[in-house]
């Protein structure tokens, strides 16, 4: 499994980096059926019932294409570019993946960490707050599908932090 992923993995990062992230996603909704063959520039949710390793590949995927490396390092040990934002170390992040998901979907107020959740506060609720505009102070890049996060939130556990793969209430 180790193997099978980092190879595909890194073939995918080449094909992400040199499509770009810029290109419209498709609306993915539960569980696509099918996922993107790795040259696609979208990154489509592992579909309902995949192996914990076309999770994570999954999980990958999204992680390139909205480049969370920019301000989170290439392998989540934090940011030190000078061109973005320095996000911390997310190898010594202590949140469980609920939580991760949840400030990965609404971001963190007042700060440069994004909410990415497609719809986030206009369409779904975040962090209580009624639907309607996003408040002052939360950056929205509003990209992804719950399911594409995650994913991701079970590649960045997996991959960074070494924790089990999450077993979500819902999924
Ligand atoms: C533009 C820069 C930027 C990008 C891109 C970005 N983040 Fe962040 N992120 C931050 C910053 C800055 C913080 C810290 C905010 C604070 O609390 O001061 C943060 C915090 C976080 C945290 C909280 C960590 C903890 O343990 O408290 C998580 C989880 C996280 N980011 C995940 C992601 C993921 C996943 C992506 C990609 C989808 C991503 N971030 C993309 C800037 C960014």
């Amino acid at each position: 499994m180790t193997l099978r992923l980092a190879g595909a993995s890194t073939a995918l990062l080449a094909g992400v980096l040199t499509l770009g992230v810029v290109l419209s996603l498709p609306v993915l909704g539960e569980g696509s059926p099918s996922s993107p063959a790795p040259s696609s520039n979208a990154a489509g949710a592992a579909p309902a019932g995949a192996s914990d390793a076309d999770i994570l590949l999954a999980g990958k995927r999204v992680w390139s294409d909205a480049a969370c490396y920019n301000c989170h390092g290439n392998n989540g040990q934090g940011g030190h570019s000078a061109d973005f934002p320095a996000g911390p170390s997310l190898r010594k992040s202590v949140l469980d993946p609920e939580s991760m998901l949840m400030i990965t979907e609404c971001g963190i107020p007042d700060t440069r960490m994004p909410a990415w959740l497609k719809g986030a506060y206009t369409e779904l609720e975040c962090y209580g707050n009624p639907i309607g505009p996003a408040p002052s102070g939360i950056l929205v890049s509003g990209a992804y599908s719950e399911d594409q996060l995650k994913d991701l939130v079970a590649y960045v556990q997996v991959a960074f932090m070494k924790q089990p793969m999450p077993t979500w209430s819902d999924r």
